[in-house]
């Protein structure tokens, strides 16, 4: 099926440049580019999107980090987009993630993991109302 999913290129993966290699990799693969912009996220905005970890031991590093410098956040489309770019991006974990994945190829801890995606397709469609409200207006 058709889906879209939202990805975010953390602040590590923005500091490092690689918001073309990542973007590339998505459309090398077939999928196409919805949405994309840069955005300076608020406090507000992280723990809602952070929601389902609030008050795990990490969720206030994970709020600082995000919060941490601009995000590029992005709707990408394409057949079975939630499951291709969670393929592409690679185990959550990059030193378990497989080499030739993002994760793989430019992480090394995971509190820094450069990209985040929906999980499924109902996350998708509540990540991506909010963080792209105006496409819904
Ligand atoms: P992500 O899947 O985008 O959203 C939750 C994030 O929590 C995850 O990426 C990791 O970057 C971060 N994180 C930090 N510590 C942990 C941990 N112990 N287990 C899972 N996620 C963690």
């Amino acid at each position: 099926a058709v889906e879209k999913t939202l990805v975010l290129v953390k602040p590590d993966g923005v500091r490092k440049h690689i918001c073309g290699e990542i973007i590339s990799r998505f459309e090398r693969k077939g999928l196409a580019l919805h949405a994309v912009k840069m955005v300076n996220v608020s406090v507000e905005l992280a723990k809602k999107h952070y929601g389902e970890h609030e008050g795990k031991p990490f969720f206030q590093s994970l709020i600082d980090f995000i919060t941490s410098g601009p995000v590029l956040a992005m709707v990408i489309e394409g057949n079975n987009a939630v499951a291709a770019v969670r393929q592409i991006n690679g185990a959550t974990d990059p030193l378990k993630a497989a080499p030739g994945s993002i994760r793989g190829d430019f992480g090394t801890c995971i509190d820094e993991n450069i990209v985040h995606a929906s999980d499924a397709p109902e996350t998708a469609a509540r990540e991506i109302g909010l963080w792209f409200p105006e496409l819904s207006d």
